[in-house]
């Protein structure tokens, strides 16, 4: 609140925006209406160590990477201690929640940030089913083993099913070749210095054309990725059995990586995006980008097969194993069959019936476009680059109550998974409901949603290093 005050004086003419601690923030919350029960769990954020078969990684975390996952029942409170024994400030976003906005764990805008040594309390009714996750909004901090799952259970869930496996996808540099601090101070040194200086080892990749993305592949050369904290060479087996359906939650937690999802020798059913039901959709395999959430159904048939995430335009895998039977496991090159058959990207999905937007005029006309280069490393949003100094400066304004067009623009050479905070728009033309859209360079994305959730909302590219050096702007409300 302190910070949003400030800000306010910042401005000549500055608009009035809603507070993150404001009576609307409140009242919104209140109708959200939870049952009252509320779940309480602690997260320590601290140094650790990740064992990665063989490696030994330095890196930070809440206990376990991913972090132990948080389950909720739909319309029940979580309360989560955040205690934060590291080094550094911290914070924790719940990425795709419509939350009251001064649990948004975005510092700078809805909180002050949680300072080493000291302790916040999260609590926020989880009003809306799905799959979603958490990370801190604290510079790249996401990039290290600072996450976990979010899961949010239907009381009334209409899918029947006999397992739930929860997977997360990460690219992992941090501990082993650097840090993603210095990562991102290298990468803001620009293109041009690197290639002179020699650079930190190789970080820096100009990456393989991508022919999913049309892009470059990514701006960082990652020596390991990951299934729920594990590298190929010592896979997570999901032990089952043949006939068995089960959902899968697909996250990708990586911060600069979008993978190419499929079970080898299965066909995958998608039944939600970012949490919302679409109309299913069968498929060999999705395309993820980070930030992203899909969850699917699959029937087991009888043997071991490979979870396989190839992490686009950068050859290389990571893997989990699925057995039912006998068999001999899979390697991640013996995987790579398993990537070659359709795959789903978002366009091809439909909110389904229950989570269409209402037919209704659109009140406001947002742009967000979306600017830079590798080169430069410029990343802006409508010609600005993000100031944590002055946040408010270019922001994009709402008014409660209305139904808003964003239309998000590409204009660089780069594909970018566009985040936006508290909302879960809708794809123009009944597309899927989502917070995290991949925007292909050179493309527009349209997307429509309800100003019903008051507050300063971050909206930015879920490439943490794009974000981290400008790719970023507050949606305030007026
Ligand atoms: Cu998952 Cu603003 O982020
Ligand atoms: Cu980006």
């Amino acid at each position: 609140g302190l910070a949003a005050l400030a800000l306010a004086s910042c401005s000549p003419t500055p608009p009035r925006y809603v507070t993150p601690t404001g009576a609307p923030v409140r009242e919104a919350e209140l109708a959200r209406a939870g049952t009252g029960r509320v779940t309480s769990v602690a997260l320590r954020a601290a140094e650790t160590q990740l064992d990665l078969a063989g490696t030994t990684a330095e890196t930070w975390s809440f206990g376990p990477v991913p972090a132990s996952t948080i389950r909720m029942t739909a319309g029940d409170t979580l309360r989560a201690t955040v205690s934060n024994d590291l080094p550094a400030d911290t914070s924790v976003h719940w990425h795709g929640l419509a939350l009251r906005n001064d649990m948004d764990g975005v510092p700078g805008a809805t909180q002050a940030p949680i300072g080493a040594g000291e302790t916040f309390t999260y609590e926020f009714v989880t009003a809306q089913p799905g799959t979603y996750w958490f990370h801190p909004h604290v510079g790249p901090q996401l990039d290290r083993g600072l996450y976990g799952a979010l899961i949010i259970e239907d009381p009334n869930e209409p899918l029947s099913y006999d397992d739930e496996w929860v997977v997360i996808l990460d690219d992992w540099l941090d501990g082993v070749t650097a840090t993603p601090d210095e990562v991102l101070e290298e990468l803001k040194g620009g293109m041009g210095g690197m290639m002179s200086g020699g650079g930190m080892g190789g970080n820096m990749m100009m990456g393989a054309r991508s022919d999913l993305l049309g892009g470059d592949a990514g701006d960082v050369r990652y020596p390991h990725f990951l299934i729920n904290g594990r590298p190929p060479t010592d896979p997570e087996t999901f032990a089952s059995a043949p006939g068995r359906r089960v959902r899968i939650r697909l996250i990708n937690a990586g911060s600069d990586t979008a993978f190419r999802v499929a079970l080898g020798g299965h066909r995958l059913t998608v039944t939600h995006s970012d949490g919302y039901p679409v109309n299913p959709v069968d498929t060999d395999a999705v395309l993820i980008g980070m930030g992203e959430r899909y969850d699917v159904l699959v029937t087991l048939g009888d043997g071991a097969f490979p979870l396989v995430a190839m992490a686009e335009g950068k050859d290389d895998n990571a893997l989990a194993i699925v057995r039912t039977g006998s068999g001999e496991a899979p390697t991640a090159a013996s995987a790579v069959s398993a990537l070659t058959g359709a795959i789903l990207t978002a366009g091809a999905l439909a909110a389904s019936s229950e989570v269409t937007l209402s037919t209704r005029a659109v009140d406001r006309e947002l742009s967000a476009t979306l600017s830079g280069s590798m080169m430069a490393y410029d990343w802006a949003i409508n010609g600005r680059r993000f100031d944590a100094a002055n946040p408010m400066a270019g922001a994009l304004g709402v008014s409660q109550g209305e139904r808003v067009r964003l239309n998000i623009t590409n204009e660089t050479q780069m594909w970018h998974p566009f985040h936006l905070h508290g909302h879960t728009y809708q794809h123009s033309g009944a597309g899927p409901r989502k917070d995290t859209s991949i925007v292909l360079p050179g493309k527009s994305l349209s997307v429509i949603f309800d100003a019903d959730n008051p507050g300063l909302w971050a909206a930015h590219c879920h490439n943490i290093y794009h974000a981290e050096s400008g790719m970023m702007t507050i949606l305030g409300y007026k």
